[in-house]
């Protein structure tokens, strides 16, 4: 039995570290277990600016803790005003790493997002020209469309144009929760890929259920059936090089949470990697989590692995019911739970 495991260090293709206090709370986290980052940029207002994400990096890394090593990878929030030359001046001044399609109203910070694909095409034809990646929310906002199928009829209505469209973007099918997206990708050429969180691997719709309504379950992409929480395993355990991580570790307060109406958004960053590590070892994949963790996404990205190493080892490690995150209190994903692998300091 395999009882550490010694990988390059890893990162978060897809976390939210919020603004001000906070930020510094959570960040904390996120440069424990990860080297480089890819930072959501839907704070209130938007990150929609070159300026914008310079000032808000500086913000991270001054928030970076003494001793800790991290790189905030900024991404320009797309709105359906957005200038294609700020998003080359932003590339080009190495600022940006990707820009993010919201559909607007998706989901939590997304008021500003994009009310057409077709009014951001002139944006994507100069994504396409000068290698900026696309991230993608992919949900549809029609109300007549049930909730459980938002990410499924996205697939059919947007992406299946939007690739043949612009068949050399690369594009980052964000925290896919389905079997239909998995397939998706795994269709698509190589210029497509997807990011999975710990979350969609673990738990299924009924989580959100279970013995009365839990806050702490509930995420956007909401959890699906059981069928699709298998297909996401087979794929991120496959060590295939489109799938790579992406917690989607999106804080809110416990009182934001245990609401009558609750934000959705699930606080994973604390023990991400101890978390991924169960999945992998439970599905027989433990060699196949550098790839996935390490590996996959700088490769996508065209960046450099990490050269710094990180252990995981077999232990006990006991998830906190309750996190303070700089005077913040934040309910952690598995709150209470004791893990099976333990990130060695
Ligand atoms: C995210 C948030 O809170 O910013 N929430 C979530 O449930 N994932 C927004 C998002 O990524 O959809
Ligand atoms: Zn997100």
């Amino acid at each position: 039995m395999t009882n550490r495991l010694t990988i390059p260090r890893p990162d978060d293709w897809h976390v939210h570290l919020r603004d001000g206090a906070v930020m510094a709370g959570v960040l904390a986290h996120t440069a424990r277990q990860f080297a480089r980052a890819i930072v959501m940029p839907n704070l209130s207002p938007p990150i929609s600016t070159v300026a914008a994400a310079e000032a808000y990096r500086a913000r991270i890394v001054a928030a970076v803790p003494p001793g800790a090593e991290f790189t905030p990878l900024m991404v320009c929030y797309l709105t359906d005003g957005i200038d294609p030359d700020e998003l080359q001046r932003g590339k080009e001044a190495g600022v940006f790493t990707a820009a993010k399609l919201y559909p607007a109203h998706a989901t939590t910070g997304s008021a500003h997002g994009v009310t057409d694909v077709r009014n951001i095409y002139p944006a994507l034809e100069r994504m396409q020209a000068v290698g900026l990646p696309l991230l993608v929310h992919g949900e549809v906002t029609d109300p007549a469309v049930d909730i459980f199928d938002r990410e499924a009829v996205f697939i059919d209505r947007v992406m299946i144009d939007l690739i043949k469209d612009f068949p050399a973007l690369k594009v980052v099918f964000e925290h896919i929760t389905t079997a239909e997206a998995a397939d998706f990708v795994l269709a698509a050429g190589a210029n497509v890929a997807a990011t999975i969180t710990p979350q969609h691997l673990q738990i299924n719709r009924n989580a959100m259920f279970d013995g009365g309504i839990r806050p702490h379950a509930y995420c956007l992409p909401v959890a699906k059936r059981e069928a699709h929480r298998l297909r996401l395993r087979a794929v991120a355990t496959s060590g295939g090089a489109k799938f790579f991580l992406g917690t989607d570790s999106a804080p809110h307060a416990v009182s934001a949470k245990e609401a009558a109406c609750g934000c959705a958004g699930l606080f994973n960053a604390p023990f991400a990697l101890e978390t991924y590590l169960e999945v992998f070892d439970e599905e027989g994949a433990l060699d196949r989590f550098e790839a996935f963790a390490s590996r996959n996404g700088p490769a996508f990205y065209g960046l450099p692995v990490n050269t710094e190493l990180v252990t995981l080892e077999r232990a006990q490690t006991a998830v906190p019911h309750v996190i303070d995150a700089n005077g913040t209190l934040i309910v952690p994903y598995r709150a209470g739970e004791v893990l099976g692998w333990r990130l060695s300091a």
